[in-house]
């Protein structure tokens, strides 16, 4: 087990004995619990995820602590079209687990067939990111953010709108099956199918969705064999001060986003990458500006967050809106410092953007070391977590 710093753990300890107290489970783990509860509690939870050593524990909201039945029954919605007022599409038809939970498109359609502006995003390690989606400060936790592809209709995604809510729950409440899912996720309430119950199940399964076993994981741990020495040079870059990704990709996560159990404030971080600067003064295309379309701040104009490197190599097409096709054209991106759109509507160039971020500043490379940084990225493909029968469609 991971022996966490002496200073840290009075914090990791009281959000684990508040959510085990609520699990119902560790009888003895209490107020005044001891390290032995603690450390049986913490083996528990990281049993329940599938968390490895080498991983802090998420920060997990006390209100929904996970149980294997609120999983496997967030398991079953995530893949049944039932879930949409349609009945033509499930969450897993953006969001393929052989794909690392992206759907490789440059951006999705919805169940009624409207196209949405941002990228699918990849749901491995999820349960640890300090914010969710490409650009939100205000959506800090799975169920807030699943209510929107569930409930919106701003775009249409599910489309479980208010006035059909009702008729979706009442397909779950007539199976038996369901039904009975549904009573032993959530014994304390035994009425009818509701968003929390929904929304709490869906949310459990995507927080097991825990990646911790590709290459780089094996590196982290110890073994001196696990990758290339061309992903060892790539790795040595990535920490660089020359190509600088580690300061927003870092740590075992590859992101400076996340939220641990460490932690009580989630450590948001959104960025501006260069990617746009249509006029000059550093705007995005009208349609995304980033975290500027919730704040109206027009220095957050391009903020957005940096996504977990974990199955790059696998999520293509890259960035909030799928525009860049390949892992090297993306390092080369860095390497500008800035992406130059010579024409079409965005034209323009993001290297000059008075919004990049400064960590953003273009370096020399050779071919060979953006190889290596590619060769890197590879080594995040994590096949136990892409062929992980637990995350499957489950059979019936
Ligand atoms: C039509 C395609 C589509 C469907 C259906 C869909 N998603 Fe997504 N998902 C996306 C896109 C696109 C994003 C990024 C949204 C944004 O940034 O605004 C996303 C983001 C997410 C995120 C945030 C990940 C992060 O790192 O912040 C989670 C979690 C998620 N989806 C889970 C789900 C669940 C659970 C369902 C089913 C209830 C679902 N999605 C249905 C396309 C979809
Ligand atoms: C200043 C912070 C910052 C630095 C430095 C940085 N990135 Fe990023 N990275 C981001 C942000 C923010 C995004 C998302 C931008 C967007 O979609 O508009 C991103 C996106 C990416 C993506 C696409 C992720 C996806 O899921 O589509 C990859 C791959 C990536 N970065 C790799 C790197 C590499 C390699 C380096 C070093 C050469 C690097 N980054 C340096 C902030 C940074």
């Amino acid at each position: 087990m991971t022996r966490r710093q002496q200073t840290e753990r009075p914090a990791a300890c009281a959000a684990l004995f508040a959510l085990l107290a609520l699990a119902g489970c560790g009888d003895s783990a209490g107020p005044e619990g001891t390290d032995t509860d603690a450390d049986t509690a913490e083996q528990e939870l990281r049993t329940l995820l599938g968390i490895p050593d080498h991983f802090e524990l998420p920060s997990i909201p006390d209100y929904n602590p996970p149980t294997a039945e609120k999983i496997a029954l967030g398991r079953r919605l995530f893949y049944d079209r039932q879930l949409s007022a349609n009945g033509e599409q499930s969450c897993a038809d953006c969001h393929h687990q052989e794909l690392g939970f992206v759907d490789g498109e440059k951006t999705p359609t919805g169940s009624t067939g409207t196209v949405l502006v941002r990228n699918s995003m990849a749901l491995a390690n999820v349960a640890y990111n300090s914010s969710y989606t490409w650009a939100s400060d205000n959506l800090l936790t799975l169920e807030d953010q699943i209510k929107i592809p569930l409930l919106s209709d701003s775009p249409i995604e599910l489309g479980v709108t208010d006035g059909v809510r009702d008729e979706v729950f009442a397909r779950f409440e007539q199976d038996p099956e369901y039904a009975q899912l549904f009573q032993d996720a959530f014994p304390e309430d035994p009425g009818g199918v509701t968003t929390n119950k929904v929304v709490f199940a869906l949310a459990s399964f995507c927080r097991s969705l825990i990646s911790g076993d590709s290459p780089y994981d094996h590196h982290v741990a110890g073994d001196k064999t696990a990758l290339t020495e061309q992903q060892r040079l790539g790795l040595s870059l990535f920490n660089g001060e020359r190509f600088e990704c580690f300061h927003c990709h870092g740590g075992v996560l590859l992101t400076k986003a996340y939220h641990d159990a460490n932690r009580l404030e989630p450590q948001l971080a959104f960025f501006n990458n260069g990617l746009y600067n249509v006029d000059g003064e550093g705007s995005y295309p009208p349609y995304d500006q980033g975290l500027y379309e919730l704040t109206l701040n027009p220095d957050h104009r391009g903020l957005f967050r940096p996504p977990s490197l974990r199955n790059i190599a696998l999520t293509a097409p890259y960035m909030h809106d799928g525009s860049i096709a390949t892992l090297r054209e993306v390092v080369e991106h860095y390497a500008a410092g800035g992406r130059l759109l010579e024409d079409g509507p965005f034209a323009g160039d993001g290297r000059v953007s008075p919004l990049k971020s400064g960590l953003i500043r273009g370096f020399e490379a050779t071919d060979e070391e953006i190889d290596a940084v590619v060769a890197f990225l590879e080594a995040m493909t994590d096949e136990t977590f892409t062929t992980n029968p637990a995350y499957a469609d489950p059979p019936d």
